[in-house]
């Protein structure tokens, strides 16, 4: 078979890259040991209320991390646990969240939160609260009939 000059040379450079990213990929993931963000946290989607820290969902202070507080959310049809909550102003606060039966949202409006909550999986996003007032979380994944009604309030206060 005929090949041209330029086609070998464009082939040739195409499986080259392919070599190169596969091992970027491989190394990062099997030597770092790096895994996708979403999938980092797994838990057993039957037994939330048994599992740490979603047997107590709503606002912890924290010692000795990197953040002040924990924010645990157990979202289920239709409604997030706890509906209403307070964060102090200027708080670094990790939110952790996870679902007890479909897949859900949560998306704080008018901030750059926003999560998807699967079944099984936990999902944890950390950000200062430097903005006082009231934010609402929606689910903005459908999830049945109730959808539309499920929501909660953050007030972040001085
Ligand atoms: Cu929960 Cu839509």
């Amino acid at each position: 078979m005929h090949m041209h000059k330029f086609e070998k040379i464009w082939l040739t450079f195409g499986i080259g890259c392919l070599v190169v990213f596969l091992s970027v990929v491989g190394v990062s993931a099997f030597y770092l040991g790096n895994k996708p963000a979403s999938c980092l946290t797994t838990i057993n989607s039957a037994k939330v209320d048994q599992t740490k820290p979603f047997d107590k969902p709503g606002l912890h202070k924290v010692e000795g991390k990197e953040w002040d507080y924990e924010l645990v959310f157990v979202a289920s049809t239709f409604s997030y646990n706890p509906a209403q909550v307070k964060v102090p102003l200027g708080a670094k606060v990790k939110v952790i969240a996870t679902t007890k039966d479909v897949i859900h949202g949560f998306e704080m409006a008018g901030t750059n939160i926003n999560m998807m909550l699967e079944p099984g999986y936990v999902s944890e996003y950390t950000t200062t609260f430097d903005k006082a007032g009231e934010y609402l979380v929606v689910c903005n994944e459908y999830c049945g009939t109730g959808h539309h009604l499920m929501s909660a309030k953050i007030e972040v206060v001085k």
